[in-house]
This record gives structure tokens, C-alpha cells and sequence, in this order.
């Protein structure tokens, strides 16, 4: 299965902290997905790693000094006007000092003030160093002038200390570079997402529940950020590895994802989601009533009592008005014939008063990285979207949404 590509140009600039270990793996994932890479590092940097490992990495010379240009081209120059984003990972703080006062004293600052491309800017540094007015202060000057940042993690530092200050993983910083570099067609537009199983207890150890992974509903999530959205994920018990700027609220049972999803998507105060998607498993019905402490295997119960449990999809659906609705997306999973499944998906699209169903098939869904879909929507449309990653129906998905 092919994987996407993209042909796009990246400026990774490297400064001195140890989180510079984590550069090539950085370089690494925007090579992945086709962008060309090119590095800029400090002094500093070339203490934690060499510039061997970059070039190796990217496939291109890197910059290291002001002294190594042609007469026919002035590097740092050259290079703010190829790039189409420059990410700075890891940012110390003198590098974030200088870059906010204009310094101009290494390649890549120069780079950083010649640029007209897009700055990404992911600090690295000791907590107090990063929660000193000073650092704080530089940071705010540069988001002034457009230039954004991954904030950095809490943790473990490596310098013994524990707080805010650890670089934002590689893979974050990747998706936020993404994010810079997409068409940004979801730019300003809030979506909601509600995903993965629901668990509906039938004493202290045992639920009901489906092998549902959640898997979709996160790459929707992360598609629809690249995609520049403002995206909120209402999750059940499975884990969800989204950008920290994605809102997540985890959730256990139907009743709990009803409230959830309702009061998100209908709030009282301020805008709802312009976007609202529903690819949740949720558990149709729920035990009547739980047992209070675990059941003994003497207690030889053959039969749960069950009762349904509220329809978050209807419920959505049932509330929109002319003028005030988000856009609606649901799913239908069936096992049985494509008929029966297209059958289905048009009658949830009435039933539910939603604007589009994605159909699918639940060994085809399930549990897995790939999915085949079909996309029943309210113009009477049935497109098929062939067996490809979960990431590319999701992209599918999106475009899909924006036409409805
Ligand atoms: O009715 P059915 O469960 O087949 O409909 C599937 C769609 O409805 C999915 O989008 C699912 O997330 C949603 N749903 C819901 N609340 C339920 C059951 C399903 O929102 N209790």
C-alpha cells in the first residue's frame, strides 16, 4: 500500500540541548513523508550530534557555518528562501533570546530573520530557565511576530530536575510541521470527534462492551488537525496518541459519552463544532444493574438483565435546528452483504438526521490499521473509498465533509 507523499521543503534548524538527540528522528519523519530536508545547525548542537548523522539522515549538506558558501549563493539566504517552514527543534533558551532581540549571529538566526516561510519553534531547556520572565517574555515576543511553538513536555529533565522543559516528542512536532505545511482547509473550523468502545460494567470487574480500537476516530483527529482544525476527541477506554493541542476527554460508559458528546456539541455558551463525527462503538445496551462487588462463581448467573442504553448519534441529530447545527457524520458497521450494509447506512442517514453515514464492514474495520469504506451521503451519493490506511479514509472522510 502506498504511503503518502508530499513534496515539500523543511528547514530543520538544531540548537545546543541535549534534546538534540532526538533531531534525526525528527529529520526522519519529515523525510518519511517525502518532504526535503535540509539542516542548520548551531555550535552548540554539534556537541550533542554530528553533522554526519544529519546528512546521512536527510540526503543533504548541512549548514554549520557562514563561511562555507559559493560566490554564487549566500546559504543562509538561499535556504530562508527555499524553505516552505523552518522548525526549530530542540529551541534552547539563548537561541530563543536571540532570535526575539534579532540577533544575527550564527546561520540559522540569520535564516530565521531572512525567512518569509512559516517558524516552528520547539523549546528545550531546564524548567526554571524556561519559567524565568526573561524566557517567558522572548517566547511571547516571538509569538507575537507569528512565530509558533510546541510547548514543551513535564517530565523527567535531563539535567536531574522534574517540570516543564522536556522537548515535545518527535512525532508531535512532525504532526504540527504537518499542520503548517497542509492546504489548511479545516483552518478555523472546530470538529468534534467521539470514538473508540464504551464499557458497561456488570460488577466491579466485568463489562460488556467490542473489539472497537478506536483507531479511526484518532486518525480522523489527527488528519482533521493537519488540516488546521480545532479538534476535541471524546474517547472511550483505549488509548488515543494525539498532539496535545487535539482536546481529549475519556470516557467509560455510554451514558457518560452521551453527556459528554451532547454538552460539547450543544454548548451553552460560546460557538459549538462545525463538525461533529460519531465513528464510536457504543454499547447498544447496558446491565440493568451492576453488581456491587464482584460475582462469585458460586453465584451462577446465566443471564444479565439488560436495558438500552441512549442513542448519542439520534440524540445529536434530533437537536439541530436550521441555523445553528453542526455538520453530521455518523457510522454503520454490518457483517452481512453490501446491499443489506449501503441499506443500512441510508436508513441511519433518515433515522438519525445525520448529513452523512460511512459504512463499513466490521472485519474489515475492526482492530485494524486499513479499512474500506463507503460514504452514503444526504445528496444520495454512495462512493466507495477502497481498502487503504486508516489516515487516507480519514483524509477521504474530511474532504468529503467540507462538500456536504
Ligand atoms: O444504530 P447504530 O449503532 O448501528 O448506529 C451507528 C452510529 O450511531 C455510529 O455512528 C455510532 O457511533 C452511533 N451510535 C450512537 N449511540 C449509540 C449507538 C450508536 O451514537 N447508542
Amino acid at each position: 500500500m502506498a504511503v503518502q507523499t508530499e513534496n515539500k521543503r523543511v528547514v530543520l534548524g538544531i540548537t545546543g540541548s541535549i534534546a538534540a538527540y532526538k533531531a534525526p528522528e525528527i529529520a526522519r519523519l519529515l523525510t518519511g513523508r517525502g518532504y526535503e530536508v535540509r539542516v542548520v545547525m548551531t555550535e552548540a548542537a554539534q556537541e550533542f550530534v554530528t553533522p554526519l548523522t544529519m546528512q546521512t539522515v536527510t540526503g543533504n549538506p548541512v549548514m554549520t557555518s557562514f563561511w562555507d558558501d559559493s560566490p554564487e549563493e549566500i546559504g543562509h539566504i538561499a535556504w530562508a528562501d527555499w524553505a516552505d517552514t523552518v522548525v526549530v527543534a530542540p529551541a534552547s533558551a539563548d537561541f530563543i533570546a536571540k532570535a526575539n532581540a534579532g540577533f544575527a549571529d550564527s546561520p540559522l538566526l540569520a535564516l530565521i530573520l531572512a525567512t518569509k516561510a512559516p517558524v516552528l519553534v520547539a523549546p528545550a531547556m531546564n524548567v526554571n530557565m524556561l519559567q524565568h520572565t526573561t524566557t517567558q517574555d522572548n517566547m511571547a515576543g516571538l509569538k507575537e511576530r507569528g512565530v509558533r511553538f510546541v510547548e514543551p513536555e513535564e517530565g523527567e529533565l535531563a539535567c536531574g530536575w522534574q517540570g516543564a522543559g522536556r522537548m515535545a516528542a518527535p512525532w508531535e512536532i512532525f504532526y504540527h510541521t504537518m499542520r503548517i505545511i497542509s492546504e489548511g482547509d479545516f483552518v478555523g473550523k472546530k470538529i468534534l470527534i467521539g470514538t473508540g468502545p464504551t464499557r458497561e460494567p456488570i460488577d466491579p470487574v466485568r463489562f460488556l462492551s467490542n473489539r472497537s480500537s478506536g483507531k479511526m476516530g484518532v486518525a480522523l483527529a489527527r488528519e482533521a488537525f493537519r488540516r488546521g482544525a480545532d479538534v476535541t476527541v471524546v474517547h472511550g477506554p483505549v488509548r488515543v496518541r494525539v498532539p496535545r493541542a487535539i482536546q481529549t476527554v475519556g470516557v467509560t460508559t455510554a451514558q457518560e459519552m452521551h453527556e459528554a458528546m451532547l454538552s460539547l456539541a450543544y454548548p451553552e455558551e460560546g460557538q459549538g463544532p462545525d463538525v461533529v463525527i460519531m465513528t464510536a462503538a457504543v454499547s447498544d445496551y447496558k446491565p440493568k444493574v451492576p453488581a456491587e462487588t464482584k460475582l462469585k462463581k458460586s453465584e451462577a448467573m446465566t443471564s444479565i438483565e439488560v436495558v438500552p442504553n441512549p442513542d448519542i448519534l439520534s440524540d445529536l441529530g434530533s437537536r439541530r435546528s436550521e441555523s445553528n447545527s453542526p455538520c453530521l457524520v455518523g457510522f454503520a458497521v454490518e457483517t452481512g452483504e453490501l446491499e443489506d450494509l449501503l441499506t443500512e447506512a441510508a436508513g441511519k442517514l433518515e433515522r438519525k438526521n445525520a448529513d452523512m453515514i460511512v459504512g463499513n464492514f466490521a472485519e474489515e474495520a475492526f482492530e485494524l490499521d486499513t479499512n474500506r469504506v463507503w460514504l452514503v451521503d444526504k445528496h444520495g451519493r454512495r462512493d466507495e473509498v477502497a481498502t487503504s490506511f486508516k489516515s487516507r479514509v480519514a483524509q477521504k472522510i474530511l474532504s468529503r465533509v467540507l462538500k456536504l
